[in-house]
């Protein structure tokens, strides 16, 4: 793994240095056992050992118990041992039980990821901050339960943050590498979706800005708190004219808050996305096929980033020449971009005609790129793990499950509920041809996603 430096922090950062200066002095005062000072390190995955989300092992299994093909069977529960990201999708998600269908709270994970922490070895567990007032703006799948209204904001600060910053702060945690994922799609929106008037909203009340800056400084305060913000995927904010304007958002909505850029760990990329990390056989948008460079066929729509490894590299290039430390961390959600199956490409294509050339060379195999909803054709993809080896550039953190992999997103019908979730036409088979039919809301086990995703795996599932 190299080395990238030492994010400064205050507390910690003097802590750190106060502790070398005693140990070179030799007057290291004996520390009482068990009060050891937090350290925040660079990678809070590297050499950590992950959370592995009991809930999600039941919804696997229960997809296992129901497959008849052994050999199926036998991969799907090979996916329990594989560490998902904990969903904090609603207020009553933080204290779990009956008031959230039974699943564990926030304290209870913890306390089950302390319970299971080797000794002399840190554990890591990742959680997804995911309630913003106006939630999912440009679609509807998604929407939450709090009002794009200063009463939601202040419910969002005080019956969400702040309950979630209380349980993390409880000094029995303090020994746990705790990840967090701020807001999927939150900021993004709020590059590129002005035309939609929710979005546009969210945008000149700065109430989602307000509500993000709010999350960073209870969560950064805590030290071994460590916070990711989600930076759509490359399909989204790919395009030279999107790339730019949108690390000046961010960097301005980090600069505002208590700690500064400092309150910011790193970036997440392609949360609850089918963008693949690496597309082998287009490797240069500019190349020209027939028509034109293969970064203007009907797929790509002159994006150049066609993959996350890619974007991900040129993102924190974009971070570094705008302010942001070269410690900045990327992490990839990696739960369902293998694109593995009999559908993915075994060579490059050799026709002459630009989009018929990446049509059959691309792994991606959306018909179209935008589509994000239960896609057809999907598989998992790479494993979650800390520091990945082959993309230097990229400053990688780690490869997570973010999307647990059998979790719909989103309904194509109405169905009646008391989330906030809305049918959105993304979701629907006849509107939207690649989206899998018989979908159930957002976030519901989904069983026959579960093992289209298990079949396509890439690299497969063992
Ligand atoms: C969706 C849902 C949310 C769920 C998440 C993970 O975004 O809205 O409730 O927790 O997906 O599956």
């Amino acid at each position: 793994m190299t080395y990238r430096g030492k994010r400064r922090r205050g507390p910690a950062a003097l802590l750190a240095v106060a502790t070398v200066a005693a140990t070179l002095l030799g007057a290291a005062a004996p520390r009482p056992a068990g009060h050891r000072p937090p350290v925040h390190v660079d990678n809070p995955f590297a050499g950590a050992s992950f959370y592995v989300n009991p809930d999600y092992a039941r919804l696997v299994e229960g997809s296992a118990a129901r497959t008849a093909d052994p050999a199926l069977r036998a991969r799907m529960r090979a996916v329990k041992r594989h560490p998902t990201a904990v969903w904090l999708d609603r207020i009553a998600a933080v204290r779990g039980g009956s008031a959230n269908g039974g699943r564990k709270g926030l304290a209870h994970h913890l306390d089950l990821a302390l319970a299971r922490k080797k000794p002399g070895r840190p554990v890591v567990a990742t959680f997804v901050v995911y309630d913003l007032p106006g939630r999912d703006c440009a679609a509807q799948a998604s929407s939450g339960e709090l009002p794009l209204t200063e009463e939601g904001l202040e419910r969002y600060r005080t019956e969400y943050i702040d309950a979630i910053a209380e349980v993390l702060a409880r000094p029995k945690y303090r020994e746990i590498r705790i990840a967090t994922v701020i807001e999927p799609d939150g900021l993004p929106n709020l590059v590129t979706n002005l035309n939609d008037p929710e979005c546009a909203a969210a945008e000149s009340s700065g109430i989602q800005v307000a509500a993000v800056r709010y999350a960073l400084d209870r969560l950064h305060a805590v030290p071994n708190v460590y916070t990711y913000l989600d930076f759509a995927h490359s399909g989204w904010l790919g395009w030279d004219s999107n790339l730019a304007p949108a690390v000046r958002l961010y960097t301005d909505v980090v600069r505002g808050t208590a700690a500064g850029l400092a309150s910011v760990d790193g970036l997440v990329t392609n949360v609850s996305n089918y963008t693949p990390l690496a597309e082998p056989f287009l490797t240069d948008p500019d190349r020209v096929v027939g028509e034109g460079p293969v970064r203007s066929s009907a797929f790509y729509g002159w994006n150049p980033h066609f993959d996350e490894a890619d974007f991900t590299r040129s993102v924190h290039r974009e971070l570094v020449a705008q302010g942001w430390p070269a410690s900045t961390g990327m992490v990839v959600d990696t739960s369902r971009n293998g694109w593995g199956g009999p559908a993915r490409p075994a060579a490059e294509s050799t026709s002459a005609s630009l989009d018929t050339y990446v049509n059959e060379s691309k792994a991606d195999r959306r018909v179209r790129r935008a589509l994000w909803c239960n896609v057809a054709g999907a598989g998992l993809g790479e494993p979650p793990r800390a520091a990945p080896d082959g993309y230097p550039d990229s400053h990688l953190d780690a490869f997570l499950w973010v999307k647990p992999p059998g979790e719909s997103d989103g309904a194509g019908e109405d169905i009646p509920n008391g989330e906030g979730k809305r049918p959105d036409p993304m979701c629907d088979p006849v509107a939207t041809p690649g989206a899998l039919p018989g979908a159930p809301l957002a976030g519901h086990w989904f069983h026959e996603q579960f093992r289209m995703l298990v079949a396509h795996a890439h690299p497969p599932v063992s």
